[in-house]
C-alpha cells in the first residue's frame, strides 16, 4: 500500500528504543524525514545516522521547555511538520500504597505533560501542513489494574486528550488519533517477565507464558506491529479517521 508519506516530516518522542524506535524506522522507510527525540543522545544519534533524512534531538521531556525546543528543532531541520507521535513514557508500576508523590509526578511529567506540551507546540505546524498526531497510550487506560495506577490513569487521560484535540482538529484540519498497545516485546516487557519469574520462581519462558495467559492473548506483540498502525494512520488512506482510539493488543481488550 502506498501511504504517500514521502517527503513529509515527523517528530517521534521516545525514539531511542522499543516502540518509538520501531516507529521512527518505519516512518523513515516510508520516506518521511524523522526527528528522533529521547534523552540518550548516543542511541538516537546512531539511529538518525542510519535512517535516511533523519535527525536527532536529545532532551528530557519532563522539562517544561524541552517540547517547544524539540518542535523548533524539527521545523528547523525539515522546514515543516506533518506528524507528531507521542510515544515517550515511563510510568512506575507497583503497590499503590508504595507509590509516592514523586513517582506520580514523574509519570505524569513525561507521558501526559510531555505529550500535552509537544502537541501544543506542534499544533500550528501540523495545522499548516494538514498533518496529525498519534498518541501511544496503552490498554491499561481502558482496563485498570491494582499495580498500574499511574500508567493506567495517564493512558486514560491521553485517550480523553485525543478526543478533545480531535474535536478541535475537525475545524482546523489536524487528525488526532490514539493507539493502545497491549503487551509489546520491548525492554519494559522483558523487565516485567523477569520480575514475574523472580516472584513465582519460574524460568523466563514459563513467566512469559504466565503473563500472556493473564491477558488471554496468544502471543506478545512486536514493536513493528505498532509502527505499522502509526504509518497507516499517518497516510492518506486514513484521511477519514479522526479521534480514533485503536487497541493493537492481540485481542486482550474484550470490552465493547
Ligand atoms: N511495551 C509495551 O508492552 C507497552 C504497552 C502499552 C503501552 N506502552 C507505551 O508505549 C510507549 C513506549 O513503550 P516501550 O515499551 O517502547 O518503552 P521503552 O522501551 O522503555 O522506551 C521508552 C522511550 O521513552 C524514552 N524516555 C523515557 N524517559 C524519557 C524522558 N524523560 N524524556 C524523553 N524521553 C524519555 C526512552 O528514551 P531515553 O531513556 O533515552 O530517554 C525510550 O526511548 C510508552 O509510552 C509505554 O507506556 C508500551
Amino acid at each position: 500500500m502506498e501511504l504517500r508519506l514521502r517527503g513529509k516530516a515527523a517528530l517521534v518522542s521516545g525514539a531511542s528504543r522499543g516502540i518509538g524506535l520501531a516507529i521512527a524506522e518505519r516512518l523513515a522507510a516510508e520516506g518521511m524525514r524523522v526527528l528522533l527525540v529521547a534523552r540518550s543522545a548516543d542511541r538516537i544519534g546512531e539511529a538518525a545516522a542510519r535512517l535516511p533524512g533523519a535527525a536527532a534531538f536529545a532532551a528530557d521531556l519532563r522539562q517544561p521547555e524541552a517540547a517547544s525546543q524539540a518542535v523548533a528543532a524539527a521545523v528547523g531541520a525539515f522546514g515543516r511538520l506533518d506528524l507528531l507521535v507521542n510515544c515517550a513514557g515511563a510510568t512506575q508500576r507497583g503497590d499503590f500504597l508504595a507509590l509516592d508523590d514523586a513517582a506520580w509526578a514523574d509519570g505524569y511529567a513525561l507521558k501526559l505533560f510531555g505529550a500535552v506540551r509537544l502537541s501544543r507546540a506542534a499544533w500550528p505546524h501540523l495545522r499548516a501542513a494538514g498533518g496529525g498526531i498519534v498518541h501511544i497510550a496503552g490498554v491499561g487506560g481502558r482496563q485498570p489494574g491494582a499495580d498500574f495506577t499511574i500508567g493506567g490513569s495517564v493512558n486514560a487521560a491521553l485517550m480523553n486528550l485525543t478526543k478533545a484535540l480531535a474535536d478541535r482538529g475537525v475545524a482546523e484540519g489536524v487528525r488526532v488519533d490514539c493507539i493502545n498497545p497491549g503487551s509489546i516485546r520491548t525492554g519494559r516487557l522483558t523487565g516485567r517477565i523477569a520480575a514475574l519469574a523472580a516472584e513465582r520462581g519460574l524460568d523466563q519462558e514459563a513467566a512469559a507464558r504466565a503473563l500472556a495467559e493473564q491477558t488471554g492473548v496468544a502471543r506478545f506483540g512486536e514493536p513493528g506491529e505498532i509502527a505499522a498502525m502509526v504509518a497507516f494512520l499517518a497516510g492518506e488512506e486514513a484521511g477519514y479517521i479522526q479521534g480514533a482510539i485503536l487497541d493493537v493488543d492481540g485481542g486482550w481488550m474484550r470490552a465493547v
